[in-house]
């Protein structure tokens, strides 16, 4: 099962993210990826949460569709999400991952995604704090660290948000849960081995895989790193 598969075990899932791809090929940019990919991290904005517009529920139907086997991981930066999980649960998202920022009612929201069938997410913003989740660590299966404040590819990192990667590794721990830690923003093959090494088990990269020419390339180069740092024993 995709979501058992964590460094815990083997090593990180790498999710390429779609924002990067050019939105005319996007079938392109998916074979560009050879298969060497884990899962399609699918950035999703409305232009009210955060200041850019990206994708619907149409594009996960079709990524769905044409490519079955792919671990979809939605990333909703919606105001309102509630109104947004069944169109995304109907449409084949996998993960199903929101905002605490975004809802007042987290809660409900996260307990509605599984009845959905949907694996459920939860992620913040870099400048809000990761206590405010705790209450909810076992209904989720991943928790997502924002290290770029949402809204665009290409930003860097913001390293203070690694304080959060180390709480939610004790947290995990203590309370025996076995939710997966992805982070998402400015990671590239430059600082990958140090937020493996904090305890990440999903790394998303948008510039650092799809914005470049050969992606399968460039996995290829991380993997080989990271195998030869001993944090990938696939
Ligand atoms: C930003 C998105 C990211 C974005 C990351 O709001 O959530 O998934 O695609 O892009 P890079 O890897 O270029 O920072
Ligand atoms: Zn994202």
């Amino acid at each position: 099962m995709a979501g058992k598969i964590s460094l815990k075990n083997k090593g990180p899932i790498i999710a390429p993210s779609l924002l990067s791809a050019d939105p005319l090929a996007v079938s392109e940019s998916i074979k560009s990826l050879g298969g060497l990919h884990d899962w399609i991290h699918v950035d999703v904005m409305d232009g009210h949460f955060v200041p850019n517009i990206s994708y619907g529920p149409a594009l996960v139907s079709a990524l769905k569709k044409h490519y079955p086997a792919e671990v979809l991981d939605v990333h909703l930066m919606v105001d309102s999400p509630e109104n947004f999980i069944e169109p995304f649960a109907e449409a084949g998202a996998d993960y199903l991952t929101v905002h605490v920022e975004s809802t007042r009612h987290l809660h409900r929201l996260l307990c509605r995604i599984k009845e959905l069938g949907c694996k459920p997410g939860v992620t913040l913003n870099p400048a809000t704090p990761v206590e405010i989740i705790r209450p909810v660590l076992h209904l989720v299966d991943m928790v997502l660290v924002m290290s770029v404040n949402p809204g665009f590819g290409g930003q860097s990192f913001i390293p203070e948000v690694m304080q959060k990667i180390i709480s939610l590794c004790r947290w995990r721990i203590v309370s025996d849960l076995d939710f997966l830690i992805e982070i998402d923003g400015g990671i590239g093959i430059d600082n990958m081995q140090e937020v493996v090494r904090s305890g990440c088990d999903v790394l998303v990269m948008g510039s650092a895989i799809l914005g470049k020419a050969e992606p399968a390339e460039e996995i290829m180069k991380m993997r080989k790193i990271l195998k030869e740092e001993g944090l990938d024993e696939r």
